[in-house]
């Protein structure tokens, strides 16, 4: 694996960026792929602090950090800025971008975007919504050069289009169309895949049938790894999570209670106290401020005004 590269002396070994390669390794030798999403520079250095190999930088930015109603309202500039962050937040973690809604309607549309995400934001890699409809752009991009990570399931880019956030895939037609899906996202040349909201049994048998990573979020654990919203993960909405998070901590009580408690303080004047406090020598403001004995003998003279010479330099 390329993580660790040494200097140029050979002495000190530094963390390299991982590769879909490498991700496809890690694959081979069984190790289950923990991903998360990241939006800026905090949460970015967090993930790659924890060790996470794979960081999407999800378009549910769009509801998570920037108050939009859907994914659909966010732009390939929004997404930029923040890939941005996440990359400089991140020295081994792959950095995935995802390409908003209408950003890879035909091949030429696809190239553009996601050439944009990688020359511009940094990114290493694309994911895109959609499996048959969606694979002629998969192999452009990859024929191209773009690693790219393919997401099937519930689509949130298509809510108008669906209706409503639901399990996908119950029934005999479902079924087999996501099972052609995730063939023809593989076969395109995807390097893993997202199975978002599909039942456990269905997301483990289309795991079995696939060379290349499925990266389960609500879909049981049988796919071969696992993505979770880092915000419902974090617990920093105060909001009822989805049925599928599991909180790991609940960042959103303590930054509230953090916030309670820092109001009650600064309006009870007991924020800052000493230990937040710098102060300076008595005497040298007294000086300033016309208050040593000098200055109060010559208050009155001609140039001194309450007290505080004119000639000075305030
Ligand atoms: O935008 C996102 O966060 C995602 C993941 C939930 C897979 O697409």
């Amino acid at each position: 694996m390329s993580a660790m590269t040494g200097d140029a002396s050979g002495s000190t070994p530094r963390t390299a960026r991982l590769t879909v390669a490498d991700i496809g390794r890690m694959h081979a030798d069984g190790q289950r792929l923990a991903t998360v999403t990241a939006y800026d520079y905090p949460t970015a250095r967090l993930a790659d602090a924890a060790g996470i190999p794979l960081v999407l930088v999800g378009d549910s930015l769009a509801q998570v950090v920037l108050g939009y109603e859907t994914t659909v309202r966010i732009t390939l500039d929004e997404m930029l800025h923040h890939t941005r962050a996440v990359v400089r937040g991140t020295s081994r973690a792959l950095v995935v971008g995802d390409m908003p809604f209408l950003t890879y309607p035909d091949e030429a549309g696809a190239l553009g975007a996601a050439g944009r995400f990688l020359q511009e934001g940094g990114a290493q890699a694309v994911k895109v919504e959609g499996g048959v409809r969606t694979a002629r752009v998969v192999e452009t991009l990859v024929r191209n050069g773009v690693p790219v990570m393919g997401h099937i399931g519930l689509t949130p880019q298509a809510i108008h289009a669906i209706g409503k956030f639901r399990v996908q895939g119950k029934t005999r037609e479902q079924a087999r169309s996501l099972l052609g899906d995730a063939l023809a996202i593989q076969e395109a040349g995807a390097f893993a895949i997202v199975l978002e909201l599909l039942p456990a049994q269905l997301a483990e048998a289309i795991t079995q049938r696939l060379r290349i990573p499925t990266i389960g979020i609500g879909s049981g654990p049988g796919c071969d790894g696992q993505i979770q919203v880092l915000t419902d993960l974090l617990g920093l909405s105060l909001d009822r999570p989805p049925r599928h998070v599991r909180r790991y901590a609940t960042l959103g009580e303590t930054a509230r209670d953090a916030l309670v408690a820092y109001a009650a303080d600064v309006e009870a004047g007991t924020f800052p106290g000493d230990a937040e406090t710098v102060r300076m020598d008595d005497a040298v403001l007294a000086d300033v401020l016309g208050l040593s004995a000098l200055d109060r003998a010559a208050d009155g003279e001609p140039g001194i005004i309450g007290g505080i010479p004119l000639d000075r330099d305030l």
